[in-house]
């Protein structure tokens, strides 16, 4: 089937802070119900009970001293196995479209690129606690720095990830477009300057010529 021991379709939406990503997510779940398609939209750090509260511990701004670089890590990491156990892994065998608002990939960039741990250690680590799991098309949303910057910005108060200087930015960005070079078959990047109605029917288009290719060659359940 489509997606790595599953029968659904499991696409992510990844970007810097500020590429307007959640909103791209949730249009892209709504537009894929449109269209019929079963689907789950999940959010990572979150969605389940335990991954939210984690997720409120990650950003949160007034933890002094902050997580160190492995810390962080773990909480991600703890997050996504709940979140992958308790909800990805039974909507795709279900048949299920998943749409994530970031996944594995930014843990490889914000933590790899962005804090320096070395990105191949923290795949073998997912791998080892069974949460390895790809997914079967990523949208790289990107948008100019200044752009990006101006965005967070306007969203006071900055969470704990916001708040990190613009070099710590500059460097994920850079970081999700090596990701992008190096796996060009699965991660797709979307210009996203431009107004969000454009990005989200660019968004919708790549997901469902995906999902065509996909069922051409399996028969994935509506
Ligand atoms: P967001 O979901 O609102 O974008 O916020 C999540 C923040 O956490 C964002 O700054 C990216 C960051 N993050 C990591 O540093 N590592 C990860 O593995 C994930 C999923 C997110």
């Amino acid at each position: 089937m489509v997606s790595q021991g599953g029968r659904g379709f499991f696409v992510s939406l990844e970007g810097p802070d500020g590429v307007g990503k959640s909103t791209q997510a949730a249009s892209l779940a709504m537009g894929l119900r449109a269209q019929g398609w079963r689907v789950v939209a999940v959010r990572d750090p979150g969605t389940t009970a335990l991954g939210e509260v984690v997720r409120t511990l990650l950003l949160d701004a007034g933890i002094h001293p902050p997580p160190v670089p492995w810390a962080e890590v773990a909480l991600f990491l703890a997050a996504r196995v709940q979140l992958l156990a308790e909800v990805i892994e039974p909507a795709l065998a279900d048949g299920r479209i998943v749409v994530a608002d970031r996944y594995l990939d930014s843990t490889l960039v914000y933590q790899g690129a962005g804090r320096g741990l070395d990105p191949e250690r923290l795949a073998a680590l997912h791998e080892e606690v069974g949460a390895g799991r790809r997914p079967d098309l990523t949208l790289l949303l990107d948008l100019p720095a200044e752009r990006a910057r101006d965005r967070i910005g306007r969203e006071l108060p900055l969470d704990r990830m916001e708040a990190e200087p613009p070099a710590y930015h500059d460097r994920v960005r850079a970081g999700f477009r090596r990701l992008a070079l190096l796996s060009p078959d699965r991660v797709v990047e979307v210009d996203a300057d431009r107004p969000p109605a454009d990005v989200a029917r660019a968004c919708l288009q790549l997901v469902t010529a995906r999902l065509e290719l996909a069922m051409a060659g399996t028969g994935l359940p509506a």
